[in-house]
Parts: structure tokens; C-alpha cells; sequence
């Protein structure tokens, strides 16, 4: 098999707080491999965020600091890629789709204006040139009337519309990854639906490999062909798409799980008991124990290793044993 696209090892982040350091990513590791759309779940606060703004190195430094770890992408490592070779990169190579697109988007600008400034910053094109690309490029996220939206400024475009510009801005330059965080989260479901059709299908097009943050189990099941979920600033658990729904090996996904409406037994929603723990001072062993029904004195002071559960599926719980029984 291929090497990855990215490669994240034993990644970690901390931030300097008033209340001391919080290690939000703890040796966070996780692939994504070409042509795939890789799910990242887990509760508010475990690290989904600062994890791919990291893959970019857009975390604020001070009061962030990259602690540790590897984030292989095409081979080399871009922790430690020079500067301007990190800026070519970004929006070439890999892109970043956000939850709220307006805070990405300048209001006093036309959307054509902004198009054609990330075309044009990234190779050599006349403005007509650039226009035709960005034409092309806001047809296949369906826009209609793509010179319309062209010639609009952001604050005219309804929602959907305005995460469609941000979609296609951030495929301009066909890079071969595409990080998107929790993109359709402030979106209706109809609207939800219809963005993630077109990213899958703009995956499927143009080879893009997408890492794509979500707290939406159900999100994960309509779009991905692999998931990883995130607890507490770790990856507890990796597997494709079929094998998570039918046998998640960790208690925290069996938990992520049961939470999605209409999936637990007897109608009512499921709640995880207990919160994510705080990055301050996170619990020794295994950092779900004080959430966990079925914890023992292992779980509590050891902290468990990735294991292998079948090929392409591992997980990280001491409960875990070959008969699935956890
Ligand atoms: N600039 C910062 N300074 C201090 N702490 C931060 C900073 N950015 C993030 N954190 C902390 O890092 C942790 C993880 O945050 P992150 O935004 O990655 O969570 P998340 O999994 O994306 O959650 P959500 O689902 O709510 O988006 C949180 O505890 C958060 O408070
Ligand atoms: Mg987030």
C-alpha cells in the first residue's frame, strides 16, 4: 500500500492559560490516505480543531506551541518546512474549509475580487484568465448564476451560497487535500445535505482527500470512508466507515454512537455521562476511565496503546480483547 497523504505522529499542542498549561493534542497520530474522505469526531473541546489548524500551522503562537510529533504530508515533514515554503503550500496543496464562512471572507470586497486574488497568487493568469477559472470553478459547487455571485459582495449571499464561494475558493488551486472544519454545522439540513453531496462528488472528481471535522455521527455515515474519533486531545479509535457503526470497540464510540437520535433503544437520546476533561489537568491512564462504566485499576493509572482490532481498525482501551468483549 501507498504511503499516506498525511501523516500526523504523536502530535502535541499546548497552550499557556491563566490557569497553566493545557495540553490539548497528547500524541495525537492519524493518516489520511490519497483519495479519501477521513471523518474526525468527538466532543466539543477534544482537539478536532486545533488538530487541523496544526496540519496548516495556523496556531497562534504564543500562547500555542507545537510540543512534539511529525506531520508528514507528500513525505516531508511540515513542522519543520521553511516559512515560505509553508505559504506556498496552503491553498495550493492543502486548503481549509470553515463553520462560519464569513469570518473568512472580506466583507468590502467583491467574491470575483477574492477568486481571482487566490488564483493569481498562486500561479501566473491574465484577469480574464482567472475569471474563467473561478466561472468554472462556481459551477461545479452549483452555484447558479456563477457571474452573478462573481460580481456579489459576500453579505448578498444567503448562507449556503456564501459556503459554496468559500468551498470553491478553497479548490481553485486543485490541492490534493482539503481540511474542512465542521463546514455544514450553521447550515439547514436540506442545505447540509446538498453541500456534502458536492464535496463528495468534487472528492470523487478531482482525487481531493478531505479531513473532515464534525461532531455529526450521522454526517460521518452520509460522507466518509474512514473515522477517527478524538477524546481529550487523543485518537482512541480508527476505522472505516462500516466497521464503526457495526462494532466500535471503544467505550467512548459506543457512547458517540448511541447518542445519535433515533439510535438508542426504547426512543430516548443517550448522553454520555460526565464531560471532557480539562487540558490542565487531565486524569492519568486512560483519559475516558472517570466516564467509563466498565474502567478498571489498568485503566486508571496505565495509559493504553493503539491495538489492532482487524486490519484497518484499531483502537486504544485496556478493555478491548480479541473476542471484541470490552
Ligand atoms: N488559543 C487558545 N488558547 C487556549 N486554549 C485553546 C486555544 N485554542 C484552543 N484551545 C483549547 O484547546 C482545546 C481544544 O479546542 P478545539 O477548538 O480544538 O476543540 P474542538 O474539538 O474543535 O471543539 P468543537 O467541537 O467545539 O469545535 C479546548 O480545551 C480549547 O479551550
Ligand atoms: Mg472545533
Amino acid at each position: 500500500m501507498s504511503a499516506p497523504l498525511l501523516d500526523i505522529r504523536d502530535l502535541s499542542v499546548s497552550f499557556r492559560t491563566y490557569q497553566g498549561r493545557a495540553h490539548v493534542l497528547d500524541r495525537a497520530c492519524l493518516t489520511v490516505n490519497r483519495g479519501e474522505v477521513m471523518g474526525l469526531v468527538g466532543e466539543t473541546g477534544c482537539g478536532k480543531s486545533v488538530l487541523s489548524r496544526a496540519v496548516l500551522r495556523i496556531i497562534p503562537s504564543p500562547p500555542g506551541s507545537i510540543d512534539g510529533g511529525e506531520i508528514l504530508f507528500e513525505g516531508r515533514d511540515l513542522l519543520t518546512l521553511p516559512r515560505t515554503d509553508m505559504r506556498r503550500l496552503r491553498g495550493e496543496r492543502i486548503s481549509m474549509i470553515f463553520q462560519e464562512p464569513m469570518n473568512s471572507l472580506n466583507p468590502v470586497f467583491t467574491v470575483g475580487n477574492q477568486m481571482r486574488e487566490v488564483v493569481r497568487a498562486h500561479r501566473k493568469a491574465s484577469r480574464s484568465e482567472a475569471t474563467d477559472a473561478c466561472l468554472e470553478m462556481l459551477a461545479a459547487v452549483r452555484l447558479p448564476e456563477p457571474g452573478s455571485v462573481l460580481r456579489a459582495y459576500p453579505h448578498e449571499l444567503s448562507g449556503g451560497m456564501r459556503q459554496r464561494v468559500m468551498i470553491a475558493m478553497a479548490l481553485i488551486c486543485n490541492p490534493s487535500l482539503l481540511l474542512a472544519d465542521e463546514p455544514t454545522t450553521a447550515l439547514d439540513v436540506t442545505v447540509q445535505g446538498q453541500i456534502l453531496a458536492i464535496l463528495a462528488e468534487l472528492a470523487e472528481r478531482q482525487g481531493l482527500s478531505i479531513l473532515f471535522v464534525t461532531h455529526d455521527m450521522g454526517v460521518v455515515a452520509q460522507l466518509c470512508n474512514r473515522v477517527a474519533v478524538m477524546y481529550a486531545g487523543q485518537v482512541v479509535e480508527v476505522a472505516d466507515v462500516q466497521s464503526i457503526f457495526a462494532r466500535p470497540a471503544h467505550p467512548y464510540t459506543r457512547g458517540l454512537i448511541a447518542s445519535i437520535p433515533g439510535r438508542s433503544s426504547g426512543g430516548e437520546l443517550y448522553a454520555i455521562p460526565g464531560s471532557v476533561p480539562n487540558p490542565i489537568d487531565p486524569p492519568p491512564g486512560c483519559r475516558f476511565h472517570d466516564r467509563c462504566l466498565k474502567a478498571t485499576g489498568d485503566c486508571r493509572n496505565v495509559a493504553p496503546e493503539m491495538i489492532r482490532v482487524v486490519p484497518d481498525h484499531s483502537v486504544a482501551c485496556h478493555l478491548f480483547n480479541q473476542d471484541g468483549l470490552s
